[in-house]
């Protein structure tokens, strides 16, 4: 027998307090809410409520009706606990199937996508060239972006008469001022080449280095021209080195970086730091040699400069040029890229979109 039948049965004892049962459990059944059973109970159970009323009554009863009465209002009381505890537990557990219904995880939703970063066309290059000396033996070396005429001009063996120096092409960050007695000019390095200058006057041969970089020109932005650029610099003094060394390095070089397939030739040119000096071209990527629009018909692509270090330059830096020789390079980084992957404008590089750079 529940409490509640017990109590249902012992009321026929006490007919006048039917009403009083009914009403409690009525009052309970009404309520919605933690709020409403918590004021039901107040108003039934508090130090004022219609039940503890009962028991406060109970003094001004004879015994034999003391023990009826108050059994009853026990039952009662306790019944009332009962119901109150069983309203919660079901109004909680209504709460926490709401809240979980709310919370629902569709698992078939796709995920969220997190945007990854993607290794810059330029970095890879400079990368890759990098490795390919390094395999050679070659270490690397950095230096200064903004740089000293002596370094970016003069110890490379282009005094300030020389027409390579033109301010048409120099981005200057202080010129020389004659109130101060301040002769140094400071500029943005106009290519990586003074960094062999650098290197070469801390240390003695053998120098075996590879110098990857940026550089600036004056050049307005169009499809192949841009004031940031990236260079690769190498340079190689030991004794005995020849223009044979210069050519068997650098077809290696290019047949690594392009491919078996692709021929080398290196034409003769003009740089001031260098005696001889060349231009290494590449049979085209696009004809392989036959002629077409991106080489202009020639079948080749021009790729580096290069050349024996001109025995001026060790003038600057105390190397003896009649115990040591040695060559040098520089490439662009943008055109070999351009040329190495069909990229028509160099702006692309510069634009940093996501889309662009995961091609590669
Ligand atoms: N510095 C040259 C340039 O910016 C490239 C270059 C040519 C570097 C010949 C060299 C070299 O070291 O030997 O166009």
């Amino acid at each position: 027998m529940t409490l509640k039948e017990e109590l249902l049965i012992s009321v026929e004892e006490r007919p006048e307090m039917a009403a009083l049962v009914n009403d409690a459990l009525g009052a309970l059944q009404g309520c919605g809410s933690l709020r409403e059973i918590e004021d039901a109970r107040v108003r039934l159970l508090g130090k004022k409520g219609t039940v503890t009323s009962v028991f406060k009554g109970l003094a001004v009863l004879p015994p034999e009706e003391k023990a009826v009465v108050g059994r009853i209002g026990n039952l009662l009381r306790q019944v009332i606990e009962e119901e109150v505890d069983a309203l919660r537990r079901n109004i909680e557990h209504r709460e926490t199937e709401r809240r979980l219904a709310a919370q629902t995880l569709d698992v078939t939703l796709p995920g969220r996508r997190r945007g990854i970063g993607h290794r810059h066309l330029l970095a890879q290059v400079i990368e890759e060239a990098t490795r390919i000396f390094v395999g050679l033996g070659y270490e690397v070396a950095e230096g200064p972006e903004v740089e000293l005429d002596y370094y970016n001009f003069e110890a490379l063996n282009q005094p300030p008469y020389h027409p390579a120096r033109s301010l048409n092409d120099t981005l200057y960050v202080r010129r020389p001022d004659p109130i101060c007695d301040d002769p140094a000019d400071i500029m943005l390095r106009t290519h990586t080449s003074p960094v062999q200058v650098r290197v070469m006057e801390k240390r003695r041969p053998p120098l075996y280095v590879i110098s990857p970089g940026r550089a600036y020109r004056r050049d307005e932005i169009d499809a192949t021209h841009s004031a940031v650029f990236h260079q690769v610099e190498g340079l190689a003094v030991d004794r005995d080195i020849t223009l044979g060394h210069l050519k068997g390095t650098l077809e290696v070089f290019a047949h690594k970086l392009f491919g078996r397939e692709r021929d080398v030739r290196f034409r003769p040119h003009y740089f001031p730091f260098t005696e001889p000096s060349a231009e290494m071209d590449v049979s085209c990527f696009k004809c392989l040699g036959a002629g077409c629009s991106l080489c202009k018909g020639a079948g080749w692509l021009e790729i580096l400069g290069c050349g024996m270090v001109d025995p001026n330059v060790f003038g600057y830096v105390g190397y003896d040029p009649e115990e040591f020789t040695g060559f040098a390079f520089g490439m662009g980084v943008e055109r070999i890229a351009m040329l190495k992957y069909g990229i028509d404008d160099m702006r692309v590089f510069y634009e940093d979109d996501a889309r662009f750079l995961r091609q590669f």
